[in-house]
């Protein structure tokens, strides 16, 4: 059976399902795809890695499918987002596609095995050569929203190349309000009191306000305590899902944070104005409708200098990671581009 007809069978899986589906083939490892193009190794949080495409926050939550992930060909990892506390997340149906535009829908709300299992498994099947990232937030019912992101650190940096403060998942009520000037200085002070820290960076929403996007540029640019910007986490805005009609289309009023191809031109903008604000002095890892080398390319030429992927392996699965990655390493020759560095914030187009 070919893998269009296995994918259009399960299709028809409810997407939780699928997933878990999935974890189990990867778990198996069977699949081991090891792209090697020269042109786009690069470094990332001081190590080496053979691409610059990793796998966003959101798949591997509960860090228990490290190396087959891995042999997808991804780059880097980023794992998570882990709480302190197991949490079953919202209730079911919580996940829609929307297969007319490769998009997806959902309110997971962290559902994650919690801080302790996450660290069992990373512990048992991490290997020293992987770049793996950690991306925390907080229990829905804590109480004290910053000490959740302080004992999720200290506990769980010993371990990572870099750490992840999600503050911008729209289905943890109040998540996206420290993002806000007041907010943001006060999570961030209790950060600088940590003593031993990782590579630290914040991941955002697109649906940010210029104003607060601009303080936390300025905060960053004054001290040396964040390294750099995810641009983004989903949106809660349906504009781009307008264009065309949807079979169902009660689907797009459900509440969560859409992803894929009609999120990528405001996860963009969002890149455009980090780079801008921050005169390309942090690192920025671009995700937002990732599906093909054009978009990877489009997102480094604004300016970030890793890019990330999730809703495109829901629909086109486990190859499109060695598509992409083929025609991004295309894209740099084209341009007489030596490597994924000299694209960085050079504006200029795949074609
Ligand atoms: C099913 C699903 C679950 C996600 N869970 C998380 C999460 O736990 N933490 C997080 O920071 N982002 C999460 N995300 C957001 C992705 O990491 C990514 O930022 C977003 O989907 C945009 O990238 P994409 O268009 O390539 O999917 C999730 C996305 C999806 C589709």
């Amino acid at each position: 059976m070919s893998f269009k007809t296995l994918s259009y069978a399960l299709n028809f899986l409810p997407p939780e399902v699928l997933h878990s589906l999935f974890i189990k083939f990867l778990q198996t490892r069977l699949y081991n795809k090891k792209p090697k193009f020269k042109n786009l190794k690069t470094t990332a949080f001081g190590k080496e890695i053979n691409n610059p495409l990793g796998l966003a926050a959101g798949f591997d939550k509960n860090a228990e499918v490290i190396q087959g992930a891995l042999q997808l060909g991804f780059g880097f990892l980023e794992l998570g987002t882990v709480t302190p506390m197991p949490q079953v997340g919202n209730p079911k149906p919580r996940v829609f596609k929307i297969p007319e535009f490769n998009a997806v829908i959902q309110r997971l709300g962290f559902n994650n095995k919690g801080a302790e299992e996450f660290l069992r498994n990373l512990i048992s099947s991490r290997k020293d050569d992987n770049t793996l990232g950690i991306n925390i937030g907080k229990n829905k019912n804590s109480t004290d929203n910053f000490k959740d992101y302080c004992f999720l650190y200290e506990k769980l940096q010993p371990y990572s190349d870099y750490i992840t403060i999600n503050i911008s998942s729209p289905n943890t009520p109040g998540l996206r309000d420290i993002q806000e000037k007041g907010n943001i200085e006060k999570l961030l002070q209790k950060i600088s009191k940590i003593k031993k820290r990782k590579p630290t960076l914040l991941k955002l929403s697109p649906d940010i306000s210029n104003r607060n996007l601009e303080n936390i540029c300025k905060i960053i640019l004054r001290n040396d305590l964040i390294n750099g910007l995810i641009c983004t986490n989903t949106t809660i805005s349906r504009d781009n899902l307008l264009q065309k009609p949807v079979k169902n289309s009660w689907k797009l009023h459900e509440k969560g944070g859409l992803s894929g191809p009609p999120l990528r031109y405001k996860a963009n903008e969002l890149i455009k104005k980090v780079y801008e604000f921050t005169e390309g002095k942090i690192t920025i890892i671009g995700v937002g409708g990732v599906s093909n080398g054009k978009d990877a390319f489009e997102k480094i030429s604004l300016g970030a200098s890793l890019i990330q992927l999730y809703t495109s392996l829901i629909f086109k699965g486990p190859g499109v990671v060695f598509k992409i990655l083929k025609e991004l390493s295309l894209g740099l020759e084209r341009n007489d581009l030596g490597s994924v560095n000299d694209l960085v914030g050079r504006n200029i187009s795949y074609d």
